[in-house]
């Protein structure tokens, strides 16, 4: 049985990095037209890279929780491919010994606009940091803003073509195109599964449901799926 994971903020919650649109969220505090947008980032890059050097700080802090270390072990135990794509650009995935597909790029790489070279991003970037291969300075962080394409797009949609399971995780269902892998994942005939805190603007969309924090209930669910 192959399975397909789709992660959101919502699996890092617990680790204490906020979500964008619960309360509290990310996107009640800042408007996300000037600091995740490529015209928000010609305007004012100081103001981008800000942003992103605070998120970093914090992604950098965190910890895995027992809902990253459950899919690992999903990934290195399941009896199939289990392939996890993230949403998130912190590597708490990674740090819980589980690979990630990246699709809205990753706090800890910087890449330049000029030449698309892609280098560890230092712990603080600003405006005047020049290109290590070109030399200009049109450097950013790794990260895919609003109005951009995500990463692996074609490879995802290979996944979602042949997969028997797909589960979205922590995410709310309100960014395209991740919003709709579960339809293209169960035109394809896969059993769909969402695992959140609460029901999203799409849990119509999914065979089953999942609810509670996530590093309750995801321990469970593969728990279950281990188990056969
Ligand atoms: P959202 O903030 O939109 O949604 C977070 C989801 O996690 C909500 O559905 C919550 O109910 C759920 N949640 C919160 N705490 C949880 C917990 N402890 N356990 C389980 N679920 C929990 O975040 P995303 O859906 O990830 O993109 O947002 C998608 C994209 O929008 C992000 O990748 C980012 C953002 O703008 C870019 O910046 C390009
Ligand atoms: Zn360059």
């Amino acid at each position: 049985m192959k399975i397909v994971i789709l992660t959101g903020a919502g699996v890092s919650a617990e680790s204490g990095l906020g979500t964008f649109r619960d309360k509290d969220g990310l996107w009640t505090k800042v408007d996300l037209k000037e600091v995740a947008t490529p015209e928000g980032f010609a305007k004012d890059p100081d103001k981008v890279h800000a942003f992103y050097n605070m998120r970093r700080k914090n992604a950098r802090a965190a910890k895995p929780n027992a809902a990253h270390f459950a899919l690992a072990r999903l990934q290195a135990e399941h009896d199939g491919p289990v392939l996890i794509i993230t949403q998130n650009v912190d590597r708490l995935h990674a740090a819980a010994g589980s690979e990630a597909l990246h699709m809205h790029g990753r706090h800890d790489l910087a890449c330049c606009w000029t030449c698309e070279a892609r280098w560890d991003a230092p712990d603080e970037m600003s405006s005047a940091d020049q290109c290590p291969s070109c030399g200009s300075t049109t450097t950013r962080p790794d990260i895919v803003w609003f109005g951009e394409i995500p990463q692996y797009l074609d490879e995802i949609a290979r996944h979602l073509a042949s997969a028997d399971l797909f589960a979205a995780i922590g995410t709310s269902g309100q960014v395209y195109p991740a919003a709709g892998f579960v339809s293209e994942a169960k035109r394809h005939g896969a059993r769909t599964v969402e695992i959140n805190l609460l029901a999203s603007d799409i849990s119509d969309l999914f065979d089953e449901h999942i609810v509670g924090p996530a590093t309750e209930v995801v321990p469970r669910w593969v728990d279950g799926l281990l188990q056969g």
